[in-house]
C-alpha cells in the first residue's frame, strides 16, 4: 500500500478504512478509545466510528455513547483523549490524539432514529458503566419499556448522543519487513497540517 501525504489525514484514514472494509476486517469500525479522568488514570475501550462531522471549520470523527457512563465522565472532565484503529488484514494501525467536544443534540436525535429498535430500547435501559446487581434486573427493564414504547417510535434519551474527536496528530503505521516499518505523521498548525515521517 503506497502512502500519499498530499492527501489530508482525513482522506488517508477513509482510503485504508475503505480497503479494510474491502478485505473483509470484522468491526473496521471499531476505534479503541482511551480517556484519562480527574486523577490521571487512563481507561480504554471499544467505540464504533460512525461518520465525520464538521465543526467550526474542524473535521471530527463521531462516535455515539452514554452520557452519563465512565467514558462521557472522563470527557467532561478531561476532553483530551486519544483512539487507535488496527487492521491487522493490511497491518496498518491510525492513531489518533485529540479533543472531543459533544454532536449538536439533532444531530445524535437523527442517528438514534436510525439504530434498530432494541439498540433504541437499550439506551434506555442501560445505566452504562453504573453497577447492577444481575443481568436479569437489566432484562425486566427492557421488558417493561418495550411495554412502554407499545406501537410508538423510541425517542433519543437526553443522556445518549454523539461526540466529535477533532484530531490534532493522526499518525498512519504500516508495518513492514524486518520490524522496519513506516509512520507518517501529521500535526494540527493554526492553518493546516504539517507532516513528517517518524522512526519505527
Ligand atoms: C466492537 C465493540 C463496539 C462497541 N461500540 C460501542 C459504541 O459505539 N458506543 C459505546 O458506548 N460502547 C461501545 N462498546 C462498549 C464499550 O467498549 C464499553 O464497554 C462501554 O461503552 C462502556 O464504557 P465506559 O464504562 O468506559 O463508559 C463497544 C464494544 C465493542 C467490543
Amino acid at each position: 500500500m503506497s502512502f500519499d501525504f498530499k492527501k489530508d489525514p482525513f482522506e488517508n484514514f477513509l482510503k485504508s478504512y475503505k480497503e479494510a472494509q474491502l478485505k473483509g476486517v470484522p468491526d473496521a469500525n471499531a476505534m479503541a478509545l482511551a480517556t484519562v479522568n480527574k486523577e490521571n488514570q487512563p481507561s480504554v475501550r471499544i467505540v464504533f466510528f460512525k461518520e465525520f462531522f464538521e465543526m467550526n471549520q474542524n473535521r471530527g470523527f463521531c462516535f455515539y455513547t452514554n452520557y452519563h457512563g465512565r467514558k462521557a465522565q472522563d470527557m467532561q472532565d478531561n476532553p483530551k483523549v486519544s483512539a487507535n484503529f488496527f487492521w491487522p488484514h493490511l497491518d496498518h494501525q491510525v492513531r489518533i490524539e485529540g479533543y472531543v467536544e459533544k454532536l449538536p443534540r439533532e444531530v445524535s436525535e437523527k442517528y438514534f432514529a436510525s439504530r434498530p429498535r432494541a439498540s433504541q430500547i437499550g439506551a434506555w435501559a442501560s445505566e452504562q458503566s453504573e453497577e447492577i446487581s444481575s443481568y436479569d434486573v437489566l432484562l425486566d427493564k427492557i421488558t417493561a419499556l418495550e411495554e412502554k414504547y407499545k406501537g410508538q417510535n423510541v425517542p433519543c434519551p437526553p443522556h445518549w448522543g454523539g461526540y466529535a474527536l477533532f484530531p490534532l496528530e493522526v499518525e498512519f503505521w504500516f508495518g513492514k519487513s524486518g520490524r522496519i516499518h513506516e509512520r507518517y505523521v501529521y500535526r494540527k498548525t493554526a492553518g493546516g497540517w504539517d507532516r513528517f515521517m517518524r522512526s519505527p
